[in-house]
């Protein structure tokens, strides 16, 4: 089954893939200079992250020196730690299962998952520095890293997963209602459980979406964390079940 998920996404992704991977090393060494290892001060301490701090070069920087896109794989959202913390204390929902972390940004969701016993995970982020991020970071914690893929999975069909987790994806309203219809069609074609991470944006509260889903968990942000996200206090994972 998953060497079928495999090919299905690897055929989606190819054209992209080969272009991407020739600077892998330039990524990996700018990553390595420009961020800095931590752990300590998120909803999961046990997860060492390469993130973006105070003690970087480019906190201070002019941001037109950054060469990518916005390093949103540099910061470890409050979203994503609420849906982290959840995998690692609630082992059964990701044992044995393959996963697809959409969004995954620092790679910290998918990381969760593969420590929990799932089968396959696949971390997918239409940045591609994300991917070499998620690398890096798996290294740290000793895991062979996830399949990384860049293309915009969203309308595709893969019925070849158990779990989609979204960490920190409804901060826009476009992009949430996209969201949406793709979750709804995988759900009820393929029977994919979700799981969303958010610490209750506005995007994500005013939307559809929000009607269809059960609280499983809400943990309050650590102060480090409320103070680099003002106004959020807390954040919530929650179970997508929409209407028959
Ligand atoms: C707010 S960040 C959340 C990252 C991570 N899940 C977390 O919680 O720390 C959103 C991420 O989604 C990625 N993204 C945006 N649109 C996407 C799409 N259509 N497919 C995959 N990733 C996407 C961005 O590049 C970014 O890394």
């Amino acid at each position: 089954q998953y060497r079928k998920t495999l090919l299905c996404v690897l055929s989606l992704c190819r054209p992209f893939r080969q272009t991407c991977c020739q600077s892998d090393e330039y990524v990996r060494r700018f990553i390595s200079e420009n961020t800095e290892i931590v752990g300590q001060h998120s909803l999961t301490p046990e997860l060492k992250l390469r993130l973006l701090t105070s003690n970087c070069r480019f906190w201070r920087e002019k941001p037109e020196l950054w060469p990518f896109e916005d390093p949103y794989w540099a910061i470890y959202w409050p979203g994503g730690q609420a849906l982290s913390r959840f995998l690692l204390d609630n082992p059964a929902v990701c044992r044995g299962n393959t996963v697809l972390d959409l969004g995954s940004g620092c790679g910290a969701s998918a990381i969760a998952a593969k420590l929990r016993g799932a089968a396959h995970v696949v971390a997918n982020d239409i940045d591609t520095v994300a991917a070499v991020a998620t690398r890096m970071n798996c290294e740290l914690n000793s895991l062979e890293p996830p399949l990384c893929l860049s293309d915009n999975l969203i309308g595709s069909h893969l019925e070849h997963f158990d779990l989609i987790l979204l960490g920190d994806m409804f901060y826009d309203e476009a992009l949430s209602t996209s969201l949406h219809s793709w979750l709804d069609r995988s759900v009820k074609t393929h029977g994919t459980q979700v799981l969303i991470g958010d610490p209750g944006r506005a995007q994500f509260e005013g939307h559809g979406i929000r009607r269809l889903l059960r609280q499983l968990a809400q943990y309050n942000l650590p102060e480090s964390v409320r103070e680099e996200n003002y106004g959020l206090t807390c954040s919530s994972v929650w179970h997508y079940c929409p209407q028959p």
